[in-house]
């Protein structure tokens, strides 16, 4: 399908888009010791010198200017049984961190427990991206906190599990 004025489904941008597979992450933050955050997919490394990745949150995140004020966020990649995170921190307006057990990390956003690993960033730069913010973050700390995990996948609008490599 050609995409020009006029012509542009929503639907059909969605749908393309989804045939390409992601991890999920929840990008925290921590504002005047209140934990902040957000589940998303639209996260990927950039450059190694120096380290820096991406995020982009909508700009209907209510989360994200809070994080954007603390000047840091971390990014929690979610491992395959944590689904149930997701959920919470799809949504808006709630208390994302009542049942959950978090430390702060590096530049005090929160590290959630239970997770593959995660990336500490500060914020780099932001850039308008349409109905996105493009954020860069450099990476101040990361770990991998469980080397025999699995990702939670998103694929086709669905979650779904690594399974295995393959040759
Ligand atoms: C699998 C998945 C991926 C998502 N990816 C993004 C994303 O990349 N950027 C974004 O801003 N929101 C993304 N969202 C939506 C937010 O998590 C959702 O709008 C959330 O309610 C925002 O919360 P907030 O208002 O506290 O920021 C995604 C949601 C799901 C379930």
């Amino acid at each position: 399908m050609a995409v020009s004025d006029g012509e542009f489904d929503p639907r059909a941008f969605r749908n393309t888009l989804g045939q390409f597979c992601t991890g999920v992450v929840i990008a925290t933050g921590c504002v005047d010791g209140e934990p902040a955050g957000f589940a998303a997919q639209s996260f990927s490394a950039v450059s190694l010198d120096p380290p820096l990745v991406l995020l982009c949150p909508a700009k209907t995140s209510t989360s994200w200017p809070k994080l954007r004020d603390s000047g840091s966020f971390c990014i929690n990649i979610l491992s395959a049984g944590q689904k149930a995170v997701c959920d919470v921190f799809a949504q808006s307006g709630i208390d994302k961190f009542a049942a959950l057990s978090w430390q702060a990390g590096a530049t005090g956003s929160p590290v959630l427990d239970g997770m593959l690993a995660y990336v500490d960033c500060d914020l780099e730069a932001e850039h308008d991206a349409g109905d996105h913010t493009v954020v860069l973050g450099r990476v101040r700390d990361m770990k991998i906190l469980d080397p025999a995990g699995s990702p939670l996948l998103f694929f086709r609008g669905a979650y779904g599990r690594f399974n295995g490599l393959e040759g």
